[in-house]
């Protein structure tokens, strides 16, 4: 029995009448869900009691790790004071108003304006509606391609599947926004020739984009969008020598920059951004999730000066927003976060302590197992890259197997880690220590080798 009286059978019969997000439903009943009751710290915790180290923060989300009863504080006082009203027709309320100026303190400084809104995914359907606007205002209605990348993860709303570059959302989409086009993504682990050099790699892929504005014309083209890692497509870390040909190729061409950090938001990478992190000089940039660690659902797209200023001094009214857009609740839980992440350190624990610490373990004990094929990450970001043949980088088939079992064993050893194609991914609450990364390293070690041990059987 759960704290909420249900066993996990009573709750796996009801879940019979909810679809679920990213799932194959019939697997799902045939086999039921794992249902996660409670959390606290580092930890989740299921109807049977399996205790799980949380190696991906919920979605890449839980910054601060769970059971913080600050949070539900802040929730709970701004329920009672004011559970909600708009920010439409001229009207505000305190926590929005605070939390935006609190996000221009903190973001790029050209950055100095906020839209809210609920996920991700409508962010950057904010993004991508502003951009065309933008441009639209300028007087170039023309300009309103937008270039995306393949592995790229921009949400789940039309406008973000289309920006995506996942081929099975595509196949479903049976019609996804029109002038999007994607090109390659720098991922050296599969796309980098013998011999490459990882600087080399990084200026080819970038030069993808260049390719493709030249395609099209560059005045037919308003921006280029991509995570600074790609997060959900793998982690997959660019060369140091991308980002910065991205942005001269940006300049050259008058493309907009639109930065989707919705995972790298709010420390991830050792910074409050990844724009910080990697010298990216952008004019919006997306972010969610960790903006309320996970307790709330949030999105802020940060605006940069150019496309504010333009909007403001030439746009008029611009139709669009959404019910929630600036959530009372939401906004004071963002606040009362951001307030622990600054008091706890969090952030410069992660560029100067943990995320050091977690790259030197997995070079140091995960690397050399015989079924890793390269580890990689940025702070508390990162992946293991699986394979069956470390000279060749062969993959064992058929494809997502190995990474699949080595999830399913990594959580049998109480580690909650994610599959990814080939590789697993983590990125855990920014809370986590140095033993707490030896933890997981210990348990990772064991599902590699039990399923090194099935894999080859
Ligand atoms: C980079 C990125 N952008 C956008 C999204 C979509 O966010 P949401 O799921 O909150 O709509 C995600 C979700 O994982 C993401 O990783």
């Amino acid at each position: 029995m759960t704290k909420t009286g249900y066993s996990r059978q009573q709750l796996q019969q009801a879940d019979t009448h909810h679809l679920h997000p990213f799932t194959d439903h019939k697997e799902l009943r045939a086999n039921g869900a794992r249902m996660i009751v409670r959390g606290e710290g580092s930890y989740i915790y299921d109807t049977e009691g399996l205790e799980l180290l949380d190696g991906m923060a919920g979605l890449w989300c839980v910054n601060v790790g769970y059971g913080r009863k600050e949070l539900a504080d802040a929730a709970a006082q701004q329920m009672e004071e004011l559970p909600f009203y708009n920010s439409f027709f001229r009207c505000s309320t305190p926590a929005p108003v605070m939390l935006a100026a609190k996000l221009t303190e903190i973001a790029p400084d050209n950055m100095n304006q906020v839209f809210f809104g609920t996920s991700g995914s409508e962010a950057n359907d904010t993004a991508l509606r502003l951009v065309r606007h933008f441009w639209s205002l300028e007087g170039k209605p023309e300009k309103n391609m937008v270039i995306a990348r393949t592995y790229g993860y921009h949400g789940s709303t039309i406008a973000g599947a289309s920006l995506s570059g996942m081929p099975d959302m595509h196949n479903q989409l049976n019609g996804a926004v029109p002038n999007i086009v994607h090109v390659m993504p720098p991922y050296a682990f599969e796309l980098a020739k013998a011999g490459e050099s990882d600087h080399d790699f990084g200026l080819r892929a970038a030069r993808a984009v260049e390719d493709a504005i030249l395609a099209a014309g560059a005045d037919k083209v308003a921006a280029f969008i991509g995570e600074p890692i790609l997060g959900a497509g793998g982690v997959k870390i660019p060369p140091a020598s991308y980002w910065p040909e991205i942005q001269r190729i940006c300049a050259k061409y008058d493309v907009l920059l639109m930065l989707d950090e919705v995972i790298t938001g709010y420390g991830r990478t050792g910074n409050w951004f990844a724009a910080q992190t990697f010298g990216i000089k952008a004019d919006t940039i997306t972010t969610a999730k960790a903006l309320t660690s996970g307790y709330q659902p949030l999105s802020a797209l940060l605006v940069g000066d150019r496309i504010a200023n333009t909007l403001v001094e030439k746009g008029g009214e611009f139709f669009h927003g959404y019910t929630y857009s600036a959530h009372p609740v939401c906004c004071a839980v963002a606040l009362k976060n951001l307030e622990i992440i600054e008091r706890e350190g969090l952030i410069d624990r992660v560029r100067e302590d943990t995320g050091p610490y977690l790259e030197t373990v997995l070079k140091e004990r995960i690397a050399s197992h015989p079924l890793v094929g390269e580890v990689r990450s940025v702070g508390l970001m990162a992946a293991v890259e699986l394979v069956s043949d470390k000279a060749t980088r062969a993959r064992y088939m058929p494809s997502g197997i190995a990474g699949s079992k080595v999830r399913d064993y990594a959580i049998a050893n109480g580690l909650m880690v994610r599959a990814v194609g080939s590789s697993i991914i983590m990125a855990p609450p920014l809370t986590w220590d140095r033993a707490t990364i030896d933890l997981a390293a210990d348990r990772l070690s064991k599902a590699l080798d039990s399923a090194l041990a099935e894999l080859q059987a």
